[in-house]
């Protein structure tokens, strides 16, 4: 089988690859000619564990190919997705423009009646206005009597645990019109089946109001845990254990209960609200979702609060070491991340910045122009700090030598976004412990 992806970034790539390694046939199509030729010399482009040695194994078998040119490979393909970027326009409505950019390629080219297949998130009835779209394009070189199909197959992978989720998958949500759509998906994820997991078919409008619901209801649980966890803090219950009672119920069950500084990423924010904006557009107001945006956007600024609080607003010329700049861990990831918040407001206190990221240096300083010193590792990060602040929980930062940092900070305040530290083990060294939800 021989399919292509269009768009090569974390979910692009990541899927290209992983069908590789299933024995398909994938061309990995992207418009940014240094990522494409730096992915031909095995230089890969994004920080996600296990991808390197996918992409390198399957380049070398001749499976994965990589090109900037879609019409020199289109009408080789029974399959080809549509895995570019959808990020939020001004109103916060997706940007379409990439995907209908890659369906007019395709309408000015195809002659072949193959499966269009949207995996990026888009709102609800973007299939069809891709195949509007495809099919203007045909008419205009007179090939609207082509027949091809398209599909909608969103993707649930969670950066910086990409390529396990993809290759075992809670399940796979595929939506079609016809049985020739079907029978073609089946195929491509029957190796996947052998794994035992689920492809759940379904219309194409539910599959992309699936990917929707799906992110809304776990950006959901976080801003509803961040409400709870800052009630706690007033009323002086812990929301660590508040959590773990709760969790244990099976009808809630434990996971994306963790309070923290925010959700941030390249998901969450924008699909939130693009789907407040879908609900607007179609006369019904989204109102759990717009308290969630509302929740978030406050919580981001939680570190800084504590901090500032903690020093009675005596902040300026104070210096803070800040532990993880992505979003999350296990990921180079800087979109949307609430590190960017904090930093931003610390440097316009007049905090000095020390950052450490195991990961997401390089693509921090795309975002942070501004003065800060990026830090060798922890330490140096912590070196002559009045503070430390965690807005990311990266497994290195979990047990760091506290006697170390007592003697280089100036002072002993550890702001702890992701609640990674335990009060009465940083008191017996000497360190201050503000979490999240815990009495200060
Ligand atoms: N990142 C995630 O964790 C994740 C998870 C599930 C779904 N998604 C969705 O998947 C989509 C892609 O997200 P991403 O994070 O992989 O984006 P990304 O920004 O990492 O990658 C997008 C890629 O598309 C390329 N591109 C843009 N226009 C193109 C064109 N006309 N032809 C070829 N390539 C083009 C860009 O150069 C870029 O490399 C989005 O809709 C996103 O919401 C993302």
């Amino acid at each position: 089988m021989k399919i292509a992806v269009v768009g090569t970034g974390y979910v692009g790539l990541v899927s290209g690859a992983c069908f590789a390694e299933m024995g398909v046939d994938v061309t990995c199509v992207d418009i940014d000619n240094e990522k494409i030729e730096g992915l031909k010399n095995g230089v890969i482009p994004i920080y996600e564990p296990g991808l390197k040695n996918i992409v390198l194994r399957n380049y070398e078998a001749d499976r994965l190919h990589f090109t900037t040119d879609l019409p020199s490979v289109l009408n080789s393909m029974e399959i080809v997705f549509i895995a570019v970027g959808t990020p939020s326009d001004e109103q916060g409505n997706a940007d379409l423009s990439y995907v209908f950019e890659v369906a007019r390629t395709i309408g000015d080219h195809i002659d072949t009646p193959l499966l269009i297949v949207t995996k990026s998130t888009v709102p609800v009835g973007t299939s069809f206005r891709i195949r509007e779209k495809v099919k203007e394009r045909m008419r205009l070189r007179g090939a609207e009597d082509l027949d091809f199909d398209v599909a909608s197959n969103p993707e649930f992978l969670k950066e910086g645990a990409a390529v396990e989720d993809f290759m075992s998958p809670d399940r796979v949500v595929v939506g079609v019109e016809t049985e020739r759509a079907r029978n073609l998906m089946t195929r491509l994820y029957r190796p996947f089946l052998l794994n035992n997991f689920r492809v759940i078919f379904m219309d194409i409008l539910s599959s992309e109001m699936t990917k929707y619901a799906s992110n809304a209801m776990l950006a959901t649980r976080i801003s509803f845990m961040n409400d709870i966890a800052n009630l706690c803090e007033r009323l002086g219950a812990d929301v660590n254990m508040v959590r773990r009672g709760m969790g244990s119920d099976s009808r809630i069950g434990k996971y994306f209960l963790y309070p923290g500084c925010g959700y941030g990423g390249s998901c969450f924010p924008k699909d939130i609200r693009a789907i407040i904006q879908a609900g607007e557009e179609a006369g019904y107001e989204m109102g759990v979702l717009k308290a969630v945006e509302e929740v978030n956007n406050r919580q981001k600024g939680i570190l800084f609060d504590k901090f500032s609080r903690y020093f009675q607003g005596d902040i300026k010329g104070k210096t803070v070491g800040v532990w993880g700049l992505s979003f999350k861990p296990e990921t180079d990831d800087m979109r949307d991340a609430p590190s960017l918040t904090l930093i931003r407001s610390l440097l316009k206190a007049g905090v000095n910045v020390r950052a450490y990221d195991p990961a997401a240096m390089k693509e921090a300083r795309k975002y942070l122009q501004e003065d800060i010193y990026y830090a060798t590792d922890i330490y140096d990060a912590a070196n002559e700090a009045d503070a430390l602040i965690v807005p990311t929980e990266w497994k290195e930062f979990r047990l760091p030598n506290w006697n170390i940092l007592k003697k280089i900070m100036r002072s002993h305040l550890v702001v702890d976004g992701r609640n990674i530290y335990n009060r009465e083990d940083l008191a017996s060294y000497g360190f201050d412990h503000q979490g999240i939800g815990q009495k200060d």
